[in-house]
């Protein structure tokens, strides 16, 4: 019998490759190419399986066009790059990355609340640019994150694990907002409390968005969400871009409505609008808070099993639309 042919759309480890080659035709891109719609579609032709990236986005029109495919893995626990109704209706697997990144994506939220805080990117940048002459009590003066209050907006996994280390770490109060409440003895340890969302903004010191990307939480965080924030309170996104309202966020940062923001995440990525780079109280990384080595070989070998055993007959560790392999 033919092995299954599968698509692995963006560069990944070698050693994932040549695990995938054990199991299959596989057809990679190495050089991490950016492949046009039209070069995905033309190499997914006759491709059982898709080896994916958040920046893969898979739609019913491709689904459509690729009947034969079966699975896509996403290298990533976030999988709005795929429709997953459109899935659904098609019989499609999908599957993601969770678990394996939560305490790496945590640690690198928790570390740009604390760079914007305590303003560490523009301290960098005054020091490399030889602004440093002497000692002055008010030099960089930032807000205090140990003790202050830690609002989180999707208190999931990564978000409970944001809450540990300010709480148990840092002594930060917590407070968060999720559509649904943890059970008691999740919130018990780190003295979390359940607040709505008006409630949220108002009380926070520090506010980290950690919920997922839908029509939803499109902009979850525009103007008036930023304008019922304290004037001294900090903004982190380590979500998806599009949750909140960049161009808002720009403004109120400009007029110093609140004191700083870190993103991780913008709208349109990997583009983000310039207006950014004019301001000081900005932090920003290029989407990397679950980049490290070890996390990073852990999603991808995580994809591949789930690739691997969607289309060996094996039971796939992490689908995200379990209903599909029921009805095979
Ligand atoms: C994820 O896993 O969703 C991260 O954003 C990496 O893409």
């Amino acid at each position: 019998m033919s092995r299954p042919a599968v698509l692995v759309a963006r560069a990944v480890f070698p050693e994932v490759l040549e695990r995938l080659s054990r199991h299959f035709e596989v057809e990679a891109n190495p050089d991490d190419s950016a492949w046009s719609r039209e070069e995905l579609l033309a190499r997914l032709a006759g491709k059982s399986g898709l080896f994916a990236t958040g920046s893969v986005q898979v739609d019913a029109a491709l689904l459509e066009a690729c009947p034969q495919l079966r699975v896509v893995a996403n290298m990533a626990v976030g999988y709005n790059n795929l429709d997953i109704p459109a899935f659904n209706a098609r019989g499609v697997l999908a599957t993601n990355t969770p678990e394996v990144l939560t305490e790496t994506t945590a640690d690198f939220g928790f570390g740009l609340m604390l760079a914007a805080a305590r303003r560490m990117s523009e301290a960098e940048r005054y020091l490399r640019a030889g602004e440093w002459k002497r000692w002055r009590y008010d030099t960089l003066t930032g807000t205090d994150v140990h003790g202050a209050t830690l609002g989180i907006l999707g208190m999931g996994r990564i978000g409970q694990a944001i809450a540990r280390r300010g709480a148990l770490g840092f002594g930060m109060k917590v407070i968060y907002h999720n559509r649904s409440r943890l059970p008691a003895e999740q919130e018990a340890p780190i003295g979390a409390r359940w607040v709505d969302k008006a409630t949220l903004l108002a009380e926070a010191d520090h506010l980290v968005l950690v919920l997922p990307y839908s029509p939803e939480s499109h902009h979850a965080i525009g103007a008036a969400e930023l304008a019922a924030m304290k004037p001294t309170a900090t903004l982190t996104n380590v979500a998806r871009g599009g949750i909140v309202d960049d161009r808002a966020l720009i403004a109120a940062l400009r007029e110093q409505r609140i004191a700083a923001a870190a993103l991780d995440v913008y709208e349109g990525e990997p583009a983000f609008d310039p207006g950014f780079l004019e301001l000081p109280n900005v932090v920003l990384t290029p989407h990397i808070a679950s980049a490290t080595v070890a996390t990073r070989r852990a999603m991808a070998e995580l994809a591949a099993d789930n690739l691997i055993a969607a289309l060996t007959g094996g039971t796939p560790p992490t689908p995200v639309n379990p209903e599909v392999l029921a009805r095979r």
